[in-house]
C-alpha cells in the first residue's frame, strides 16, 4: 500500500486584529480574565467586505502551492473542514474549488468542529493511500466572529474565538508520512458544546417572525468547565493511542501541535508529556480559537519558523464540539 505525506502547508489570516483591550469597551470583561483564563491576548476577525471562509482558504491553499511548487490545477480532490460554511448549503468545499478556478474535481466538507482537520487528514490519508487520488489539498477554515454574541451576555465565548484558514496538501510517497490517524467520538456530549439554529430540529412554528430573537440564531452554547474537563483527559488519552499504535513514546515527539483550543489545555498536556517549550507550538495568543482552522495555521506558522525538520515526529491532537476528539503522527 502507498503512503502519503505533507508536501506543503500555508495559511492566512484576516487583517482586523481585535485585541481584549477593544473587547473590554463593548462587554464588561478585561484583559487579565482572558490572558489568565485562555492565553489569548487578541484575534483575527473577519472584515465583510474581504473576507469569506472559501477565500481565506483559498489564499491558504495559494500559500501551500507556491511553497510545493503546484498549481491549481495538480489538486485533484478537496477535503474541506468547517463548521462555520459561507452557506448553510452547498459547503464550503464547492466555493473553494470555484474560486481555485478547478472544474470538476470533488470536495467533500468534513464537519467535526475543532478536531475537523484530522478527520479531514485522515479522510484525504486514506484516498492517497488506496490510489483514488494523487494531490489532495486539506483545508481547515472558519469564520467564528460571525456566531459570536459580542455582548457581555456572550462573554465566556465571544473573547475564546477567532477566524483564519489553513491548508496542507497531500500526496504519496514511498515512505510515509502519515504515520496514523485516530478518531473518536461521544454524541451524549453534543449540547455542551454547540450552535443550535439554524438546524432542523426546530419545529416551523418557532420559525414566525415574533419569536425569532437576537439569540435564537448562531448562539455559541458552551459549558466550559465540562469542555475543560473532557478536554484534558481525551487529549491524553488520544496522543498515547497514536504513541503506542506506533511502538512509539513520548520522548520520541519533536513538535506537539495542539488544537488551539486554550492556553491552559495545551500547558497541561506539555506538562503530563513533559514536552519542553520548544516542543509544544502554540500561536492561540495571537489568533484566539480558530476551530478547525488552528491546527493547519499553527503548522504553517511553526513550519515558516523553522521548527519543523525532515524526519521529525510531529503530533496533531485535538478536542471538540461533538464531543470529538483526534490524533495524527507524522514522520515529516
Ligand atoms: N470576562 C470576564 N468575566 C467573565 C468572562 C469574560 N469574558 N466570561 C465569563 N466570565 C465570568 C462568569 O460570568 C463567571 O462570573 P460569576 O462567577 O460571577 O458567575 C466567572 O467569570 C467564571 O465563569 P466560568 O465560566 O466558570 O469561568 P471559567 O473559570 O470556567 O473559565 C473558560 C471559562 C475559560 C471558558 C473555562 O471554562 C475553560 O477554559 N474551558 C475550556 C473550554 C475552552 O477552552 N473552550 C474553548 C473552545 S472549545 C474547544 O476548542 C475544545
Amino acid at each position: 500500500m502507498r503512503n502519503s505525506k505533507i508536501v506543503a502547508i500555508g495559511h492566512h489570516v484576516p487583517e482586523n486584529i481585535i485585541t481584549n483591550q477593544y473587547l473590554s469597551t463593548v462587554m464588561d470583561t478585561n484583559n487579565d480574565w482572558i490572558v489568565e483564563r485562555t492565553g489569548i491576548n487578541e484575534r483575527r476577525w473577519m472584515d465583510p467586505s474581504k473576507d469569506t471562509v472559501a477565500n481565506m482558504a483559498a489564499k491558504a491553499t495559494r500559500m501551500a502551492l507556491e511553497r510545493a511548487k503546484l498549481t491549481e490545477k495538480d489538486i485533484d480532490f478537496i477535503v474541506f473542514a468547517t463548521i462555520t460554511p459561507d452557506y448553510f448549503f452547498p459547503g464550503s468545499g464547492v466555493l473553494l474549488q470555484r474560486e481555485l478556478g478547478l472544474e470538476s474535481i470533488g470536495a467533500l466538507d468534513i464537519r467535526n468542529a475543532c478536531s475537523g482537520f484530522i478527520y479531514a487528514l485522515s479522510v484525504a490519508d486514506q484516498f492517497i493511500k488506496t490510489g483514488m487520488y494523487k494531490t489532495i489539498l486539506v483545508v481547515g477554515a472558519e469564520i467564528q466572529s460571525t456566531a459570536l454574541d459580542i455582548t457581555t451576555r456572550g462573554r465566556n465565548t465571544a473573547v475564546i474565538f477567532g477566524d483564519g484558514a489553513g491548508a496542507v496538501i497531500l500526496q504519496p510517497s514511498d515512505k510515509p508520512g502519515i504515520l496514523s490517524t485516530h478518531l473518536h467520538s461521544d454524541g451524549r456530549f453534543a449540547e455542551e458544546l454547540y450552535v443550535k439554529d439554524p438546524g432542523s430540529s426546530r419545529p416551523h412554528q418557532e420559525r414566525q417572525p415574533e419569536q425569532i430573537t437576537d439569540t435564537s440564531t448562531f448562539k455559541v452554547v458552551m459549558n466550559g468547565n465540562q469542555v475543560f474537563k473532557h478536554a484534558v483527559v481525551r487529549f491524553m488519552e488520544v496522543i498515547n493511542e497514536a504513541l503506542e499504535a506506533n511502538n512509539l513514546s513520548k520522548e520520541d515527539i519533536n513538535l506537539l501541535v495542539p488544537h488551539q483550543a486554550n492556553l491552559r489545555i495545551s500547558q497541561y498536556i506539555q506538562e503530563k508529556l513533559a514536552l519542553s517549550n520548544d516542543q509544544v507550538y502554540n500561536n492561540i495568543m495571537r489568533y484566539g480559537n480558530t476551530t478547525a482552522a488552528s491546527i493547519p495555521i499553527a503548522l504553517s506558522e511553526a513550519w515558516a519558523e523553522g521548527k519543523i525538520k525532515e524526519n521529525d515526529l510531529i503530533c496533531l491532537a485535538a478536542f471538540g464540539s461533538g464531543f470529538t476528539w483526534a490524533s495524527a503522527l507524522i514522520r515529516w
